[in-house]
């Protein structure tokens, strides 16, 4: 039997780079016998009409939903209409979300960065509360990490070196969710990057920047193949499964004792970067695991 499936995408993100990736994987479906339909978000028109949850246009009912994108309410449409969407709505919108997400591997008890919330403020508030400031300084000391609460790419994570920047980036961040952070030396431009998919890992690399505390590629982090110790592999699984996700790409910090912490857990993490560094294509895996999981629901 063929199956169907519904590849859901940017529709503000058509750069050469994204239609490459849709096509790597409507290819790579097709050797498991998928017909992936890439549609973008924006083409698809939620509804709640006579009291129903409806979409347009009336297209025929895919097997199942790869949502590559971040649009959380399509992802709740497409779930309210019975359809199977992977990763799920709740896991996208959890792993979107810093704070969310920390919480989450919390709820798990899994080791995690010291991490504090900055309150929510409404915009009338000007000023950062130097209470809190105080709290963090004292918590965190410096230099510690600053991020804001959606990002990617290392574009919205901060080093902090003293006061004078902290209220600097608590005043500039101060309507955004954001969070601070203890800065994990030993992990200083280096982590390792995880795919987990189901529950076991699929391919992993150790990204080492000499230009930079944050390990990203795109900031000039250089990818290294390696096979991650049980500790590592362990927390990957664990962080993906405490997330609900069934497939994602998980960033751990080096600890002092070279044990494993979580940094945070993408639900839609690039497949071409750890293809580059280890030749292994991880769409193959994620296939094979949404056949898995659709002929296990239907027996
Ligand atoms: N608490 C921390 N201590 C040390 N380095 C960190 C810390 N948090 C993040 N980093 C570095 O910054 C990079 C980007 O942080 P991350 O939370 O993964 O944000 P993004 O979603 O932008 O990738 C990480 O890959 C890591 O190299
Ligand atoms: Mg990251």
């Amino acid at each position: 039997m063929r199956y169907k499936g519904w590849l859901i995408y940017n529709g503000g993100l058509l750069t050469k780079k994204f239609i490459e990736l849709n096509e790597w994987y409507v290819e790579s479906a097709k050797k498991l016998a998928i017909d992936l339909l890439p549609i973008a978000n924006s083409e698809l028109f939620c509804q709640i009409e006579e009291g129903k949850v409806t979409l347009e246009p009336q297209l025929t009912r895919p097997d199942f939903v790869l949502f590559l994108d971040k649009d959380i309410q399509l992802a709740c449409q497409l779930e309210s209409l019975g359809l199977q969407v992977f990763n799920s709505a709740n896991t996208i919108e959890v792993c979107d979300n810093k704070l969310l997400m920390h919480q989450q591997l919390a709820q798990a008890e899994l080791p995690q960065p010291l991490t504090i919330f900055a309150p929510m403020l409404f915009s009338h508030v000007k000023e950062p509360n130097p209470a809190f400031l105080d709290h963090v300084e004292e918590k965190l000391g410096y230099p510690l990490i600053a991020k804001e609460g959606f990002g990617s790419f290392g574009e919205q994570v901060y080093m902090v070196d003293d006061r004078h920047q902290l209220e600097a980036i608590a005043r500039k961040l101060l309507h955004k969710p954001h969070l601070f952070q203890a800065y994990i030396k030993s992990s200083h431009g280096q982590d390792i990057r995880v795919h987990v998919v189901g529950d076991r890992v699929v391919a992993s690399m150790k990204r080492v920047s000499e230009l930079d505390f944050r390990a990203n590629v795109t900031r000039g982090g250089k990818m290294f193949k390696i096979e991650p110790s049980d500790a590592f592999s362990e927390l990957a699984i664990a962080a993906s499964k405490a997330v609900g996700a069934d497939f994602s790409g998980v960033d751990l910090l080096i600890g002092p004792n070279d044990e494993p912490i979580i940094c945070e857990v993408n639900s839609n993490a690039h497949i071409k970067n750890i293809y580059q560094a280890t030749s292994i294509d991880v769409s193959d895996y994620i296939f094979e695991h949404i056949l898995t999981t659709l002929k296990s629901h239907s027996s």
